[in-house]
């Protein structure tokens, strides 16, 4: 039976491609797919979400759950990187929406109906993770797993010294997160930054006649030249996409028990991940994280879910 997923996203090129790639995988049913703000600010997570699922035109469509900005306010977006409109400058039309849900009311319901066998897949800031764990306390413990693309172990971060863009988003929400009951795995920088994309994944998109393939096109190019011009870096990193490859295939990683918690307030540190990596740790676990990637494999799995998005 197919895995019941949801996909709380904030696209973003990486996270585009991460729904391009579930959105035509067999294996998993994705039932719903929320918008959070992060890379672009609320409104567009939100009109990205339903430009993504229109162009794909995907099997079967999953809900969807609109973005509100965190209650501090968002501190960054990065859409020096993925675009004045978060997907490559594709600018994609939409259609007007008569019913728009709130992202945690979808992600509260759709658990509900399924305890204990839904995923959820978290590639932006947690801010929706924490409002549904709100709204309805007692969800905590039916989500089936909760794999969050975010923190940094030993890696510096990528939007200050010391944190990760998804959790300095919104460390408050990061915070409570780390601290819920639900099983969850952590896929920080460390492992993302090991499985880095070359101009053959440009080769080897899917053809322009299918729609993903059309998609794509439009879409990835954009994160190569960003790269250039900004790090000045000939491969890219699709960070979500390695997080998606967590839940599709989770014997490609290592991982470990671990205390994790986030710094919300430091001047220099505000967004930081901590993990209690003394030899007698006296915090007590609370997540699996990732330590480890099989990134040969990784990249194998990605350019084998392209082909298939590109066979509609
Ligand atoms: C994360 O930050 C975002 O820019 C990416 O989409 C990814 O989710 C990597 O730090
Ligand atoms: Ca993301």
């Amino acid at each position: 039976m197919a895995r019941k997923l949801i996909i709380d996203t904030d696209p973003g090129i990486d996270d585009a491609v991460a729904l391009t790639l579930a959105l035509f995988d067999p294996k998993l049913d994705v039932v719903a797919v929320t918008a959070v703000g992060g890379n672009v600010p609320p409104e567009m997570a939100s009109r990205n979400v339903q430009a993504i699922i229109e162009q794909l035109d995907p099997p079967r469509w999953p809900r969807t759950g609109s973005a509100s900005a965190p209650d501090a306010g968002l501190p960054a977006d990065a859409r020096h990187i993925h675009g004045a409109d978060g997907l490559g400058n594709a600018k994609f039309e939409v259609a007007e929406l008569i019913h728009r849900h709130p992202a945690e009311k979808v992600i509260c319901d759709e658990v509900r109906a399924a305890p204990d066998e839904v995923t959820i897949l978290a590639l932006g800031p947690l801010t929706n993770i924490a409002r549904a764990f709100q709204r309805d306390p007692g969800l905590e413990s039916q989500v089936g797993r909760l794999v969050i693309m975010g923190g940094a172990v030993t890696a510096p971060g990528n939007v200050t010294p010391a944190a990760e863009f998804n959790i300095y988003c919104d460390p408050v929400s990061a915070r409570s997160v780390f601290k819920s009951r639900t099983t969850k795995t952590l896929i920080p920088l460390d492992v993302t930054n090991q499985v880095p994309l070359t101009y053959d994944l440009l080769d080897n998109l899917p053809p322009e006649t299918s729609r993903g393939g059309a998609f794509l096109r439009r879409v990835l190019p954009h994160a190569f030249r960003s790269h250039r011009q900004l790090f000045g870096q000939e491969e890219i990193f699709l960070h979500d996409v390695v997080a998606l490859v967590a839940v599709t295939h989770p014997e490609l990683f290592e991982t470990c028990e671990i205390a994790g918690d986030v710094e919300t307030q430091g001047e220099l540190t505000a967004g930081a991940t901590l993990f209690d990596r003394r030899p007698r740790p006296e915090w007590r676990a609370n997540m699996e994280i990732a330590t480890a990637v099989d990134s040969a494999a990784v990249v194998d799995y990605i350019m084998r879910a392209m082909k298939r998005a590109g066979q509609v």
